[in-house]
């Protein structure tokens, strides 16, 4: 299902003057914004080695986790991103909540926002609800989207763009190879947005035709059905779970057949530059997309990207707050760490 906006996202998520005020999607926005995320996460990095992991951008707001879908990473790094930046922050158990007895999403977030909640980090299985929410919600109140149906995961395409840039440094000159179930990826379209709006020309989409839709080529990405081919001299390759629970049936002969083809091996690895980095977004399902060898070797920054994730998140939750202060005319108390 997908809900349709009124406004599109890029317009909505930002300020008159162009700040970030809520977070919806990496699509339209511009280098600028996109580098300054990834330049304030970089302030943040060094937080977890102070003995108080914490700084104060945030003290006295109250951020709300609405988790609609199953998340480990996501969900636990936007609990830490909050704490660190010093927000009180409700983790909602979406299964024990009042929606259960027939009360509307709306009807849901307006009671909490009652409790003057200034965030809510909503991750749904509807594209574009968090959208939706953005639109509806108090004006001060930010919407930051944990991931959208198939629609988009601009947190995890941001924190993907900071593991990139700080193994490969500028963007404009890589080759970059996303691989798998791409049809139902929505980071995958988070990620080309990015890359696009970073200034990579050479973005690769590799899987089996029923897995990787024509569209991609408008978005600006190549695509290829062979790994030998789509692997050829990549700088980067970030390997995708094949989304059972968004499939119909008939897209896969067998995820023996999926394996041998577009499984990363070592065997295929060697396809890629000798120091390409290997990429995954999480959850992994080993022997199905990638081979633990690959997955745990030293070409491998998988849990690197999840460490990121947290900085990147205190700079988007930091940002967003500070945007929300901008359009309502207050003083902002959100500037960027010394
Ligand atoms: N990458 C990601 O979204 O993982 P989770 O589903 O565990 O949040």
């Amino acid at each position: 299902m997908t809900l349709a906006p009124a406004n599109p996202a890029h317009q909505l998520q930002l300020t008159e003057d162009g700040q970030l005020k809520h977070f919806l999607t990496t699509e339209g926005l511009s280098k600028s914004i996109l580098t300054e995320i990834l330049d304030r996460a970089e302030s943040f990095v060094g937080i977890e080695k102070q003995a108080v992991k914490k700084v104060p951008l945030l003290r006295g707001k109250t951020v709300v986790n609405l988790f609609f879908e199953a998340s480990t990473r996501t969900r636990t790094t936007f609990e830490l991103a909050a704490k660190r930046l010093s927000a009180d922050v409700l983790n909602i158990n979406i299964s024990q909540s009042a929606t259960s007895k027939g009360e509307s999403l709306m009807d849901m977030l307006w009671n909490l926002e009652a409790m003057a909640s200034d965030m809510f980090i909503v991750r749904h299985q509807n594209s574009g609800a968090p959208h939706f929410i953005a639109e509806h919600v108090t004006p001060h109140v930010a919407v930051i989207n944990a991931g959208d149906g198939r629609h988009a995961h601009p947190t995890q395409a941001m924190l993907d763009m900071y593991t990139i840039r700080k193994h490969k440094g500028a963007f404009e000159n890589l080759s970059v190879a996303i691989v798998g179930d791409i049809t139902h990826s929505r980071v995958a379209r988070s990620q080309v947005h990015a890359l696009r709006g970073l200034g990579t020309e050479d973005i690769r989409v590799i899987g089996p035709k029923t897995l990787v839709p024509s569209s991609m080529e408008t978005l600006g990405a190549k695509i290829y059905h062979n790994m030998e081919q789509g692997l050829s001299d990549v700088d980067v390759v970030i390997m995708l779970r094949l989304q059972k629970e968004r499939m119909n049936s008939g897209l896969l002969p067998s995820e023996h057949e999926f394996y041998r083809l577009y499984g990363l091996t070592e065997e295929k690895l060697a396809f890629c530059k000798p120091d390409a980095i290997v990429m995954h977004p999480g959850p992994i399902n080993r022997g199905v997309e990638i081979e633990t060898s690959v997955a745990d070797g030293p070409q491998s920054v998988i849990l690197k990207q999840v460490n990121y994730g947290i900085a990147v998140r205190m700079a988007v939750l930091s940002m967003a707050m500070s945007g929300q202060a901008s359009a309502a005319g207050l003083s902002d108390t959100t500037e960027g760490v010394e």
